[in-house]
This record gives C-alpha cells, sequence and structure tokens, in this order.
C-alpha cells in the first residue's frame, strides 16, 4: 500500500510528489523549515498529508530548541506560527499544529524530553488515524456506489494526499474491495496534474481501471451518460457544509446537478472547521501565475503573459448531495450533520 510519509529516527521521508509519475524519489527532511518548504511546493500535498507532514515537521524543529522552559515553549510557538503559514487552505495543516500546541500546553511542568516524546506519539497518532478514518470512511461511501460505476474524481483525494488509502479514492478502493466493478474518471486537474500524474499512478499499481480526461471533457463525459457519480475529497468544509477543494471541483459539481449525477464528498471530520459559518470565510490560496504557464518546465504562453492561480474554490452545501466521513454519512442540512459528525469523533 502506498503511505506517502514516514519517520523513522530522526529523518522525516516524504515521497516527492513533484516526480511522480515518472521517478520514486524519497525526500528527507531535517528540521521544521524543511517541512515548511516541502509542504509550499508541494512535495508533499493533499490536506490529510499535510496535517500529518505538519505534525512530524514540528517534532524535527521542537527537537532543536532548548531544553529548558519556558524557552522551549517560546520557540515552540514560533514553529508552529510559521507552519501554519505554510498553505492557508487546508484546515488539516492548522489542525494538527494545534494538536501538538495543545500537548505542550497540557504538560507545563515536565521537561523537555518528556514533551517531545509525547509530541512525537501525538504525531503518530495522527498518522495513524487518519489511514483508520480513510479505511472507515471508505466503507461508508462504497455503500452510496452502484455495482457496477463509473465515478468521476477531480484532483487526487487518494493514498497520496493522506496517510494511505485516500479519501475519495478510499471509498473507491472500498468499494473494489466490496467486489463492485468501478472505473474512474480522473479529471486531469490543471495545473499541477494531480489526475493525471498522481490518480492515474496509484489507480494503476492497484489495478483499477482508470480513465484520464482532459479538465473540459467532464461535462460531455457527463451528458453522454459516462459518469455514475463524483467523488472528490476536501481541503475545508465550512460548518454549513460549504466545501473547498482543488480549483475547478465547484464547475464539476455545477455539472453534475444539471444532469443529476451525485456529487460526494469524502473527507476525515479532521477536515471540518466549524470555525467558519460558510465558505466565503475559507481562505483561498493564490498561486504563482507561472505555475499557470510553465509545465514541466516548458512555457507555454508568451513570457510576460500574466496568469492567475487560485488554487482551490468552494462548491455551495446546496451542490453537493452527501458529506462522507469516518463517522458516516452527512446529509443536508449540514450544520447539523457536521456538527453531530464532529461531536461523535471528539468523543473518547
Ligand atoms: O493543491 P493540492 O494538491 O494540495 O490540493 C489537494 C486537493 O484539493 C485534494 O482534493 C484535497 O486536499 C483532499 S485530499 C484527501
Amino acid at each position: 500500500m502506498i503511505e506517502p510519509i514516514r519517520f523513522t529516527a530522526d529523518t522525516l521521508l516524504l515521497l516527492d510528489q513533484r516526480l511522480l509519475p515518472e521517478r520514486e524519489e524519497w525526500l528527507e527532511l531535517r528540521s521544521t523549515e524543511d517541512a515548511i518548504v516541502a509542504i509550499r511546493d508541494l512535495v508533499v500535498r493533499g490536506a490529510p498529508a499535510i496535517g500529518v507532514t505538519a505534525a512530524y515537521g514540528l517534532v524535527l524543529g521542537a527537537r532543536q530548541l532548548p531544553k529548558t522552559r519556558p524557552e522551549f515553549d517560546t520557540g515552540f510557538a514560533e514553529l508552529c506560527a510559521a507552519m501554519c503559514e505554510a498553505r492557508p487552505t487546508a484546515i488539516n495543516l492548522a489542525w494538527a499544529v494545534d494538536r501538538l500546541q495543545q500537548i505542550v500546553g497540557k504538560m507545563p511542568a515536565a521537561a523537555v524530553d518528556e514533551v517531545l516524546a509525547a509530541l512525537l506519539a501525538e504525531s503518530e497518532r495522527i498518522q495513524v488515524a487518519d489511514l483508520d478514518a480513510n479505511r472507515t470512511m471508505g466503507r461508508h461511501g462504497a455503500a452510496l456506489l452502484g455495482d457496477q460505476a463509473t465515478v468521476l474524481t477531480h484532483c487526487n483525494a487518494g493514498a497520496l494526499a493522506t496517510a494511505g488509502y485516500g479519501t475519495a479514492l478510499g471509498v473507491v478502493r472500498a468499494a473494489v474491495e466490496l467486489g463492485k466493478k468501478i472505473q474512474v474518471l480522473a479529471d486531469e486537474t490543471r495545473p499541477y496534474l494531480q489526475g493525471a500524474r498522481l490518480t492515474a499512478w496509484e489507480l494503476q499499481r492497484d489495478d483499477i481501471p482508470c480513465t484520464v480526461i482532459a479538465d473540459n471533457m467532464s461535462g460531455y463525459m457527463m451528458q453522454t451518460g459516462a459518469v455514475d457519480a463524483v467523488v472528490v475529497g476536501s481541503d475545508r468544509i465550512a460548518a454549513n457544509g460549504d466545501v473547498a477543494n482543488k480549483i475547478g471541483t465547484y464547475m464539476v459539481a455545477v455539472l453534475a446537478r444539471e444532469h443529476g449525477i451525485p456529487f460526494y464528498v469524502a473527507a476525515p471530520t479532521s477536515t471540518i472547521d466549524l470555525g467558519v459559518a460558510n465558505g466565503t470565510e475559507i481562505p483561498i490560496e493564490e498561486r504563482d501565475g507561472d505555475e499557470v504557464v510553465v509545465i514541466g518546465g516548458q512555457r507555454i504562453a508568451p513570457v510576460g503573459i500574466s496568469a492567475a492561480y487560485p488554487a482551490f474554490d468552494v462548491t455551495p452545501a446546496r451542490l453537493v448531495d452527501a458529506i462522507i466521513t469516518e463517522q458516516g454519512v452527512a446529509r443536508a442540512p449540514y450544520t447539523e450533520s457536521l456538527r453531530a459528525h464532529c461531536e461523535a469523533a471528539a468523543l473518547p
């Protein structure tokens, strides 16, 4: 099984997603700064994977801080603040940082070595819990798919985007494990091509039939009856069920509604942000326009032309037929169902 994040004694290892599918290389990280750069440069991407990376990245930095308190606490707070700046949209990052900060806060009198051990243990828990959540979520979501279904996906919400197994692709994997005949139509997902490069790579490894389409083909595919359901992941879900996900998701959701095709979102409760009332409050990352006009080192537009790259969009809750979490299948009204999922997840 693909697990893109490994932590050894003193090193965080990330499968370098910039190089897939051509090369499988692992990058070695030794500091919080290394982890911040890796997140920002998309070595690792996908909301849950970013959260796990942030946690381990903070463990690396914490080990380099003074062994005295309160100096350790001050330094750790600075590392956390810097980590939160790495990418703004995926709430899993701030969520993981907060979990580690709470550990430090709960051990005001402990020796730094004890705190360090607790931070590592918490990071491991975050990683393991994400994997478990994806398997459970997969089972809940698989029940929504027919025995033979073509699922359209956008971006990569697979093993590579998580601790393993995936959210949207976890639903696909679980359905396949149940014996359902599932095919995937993978939007290529311009400009970083998470669909063409990453979704295609991981499904091919699992022998799950996958056909890559350019982003502008999804309407045609839906119109001609080639799509039974859409399943996507999310970077942040507002309390009212508005869903932020990779740019282009909104377009797919509008098309799905036009064609009467169910549009499902699969995400762990760690992606739900009850602190934002609706999607207008979700910060949307703006990336360098050059990432749109330079692909694999090749410029495809005139030098000097302006290019825009909002990296995410928000799909309004009314276009979302269900939100699948590890707690089950949430339906509208989401303000109530999502709160119930989060409360259930918080139980000991
Ligand atoms: O820019 P990315 O590749 O980090 O964007 C990732 C997505 O939009 C995913 O769909 C989302 O994080 C869910 S991953 C399980």
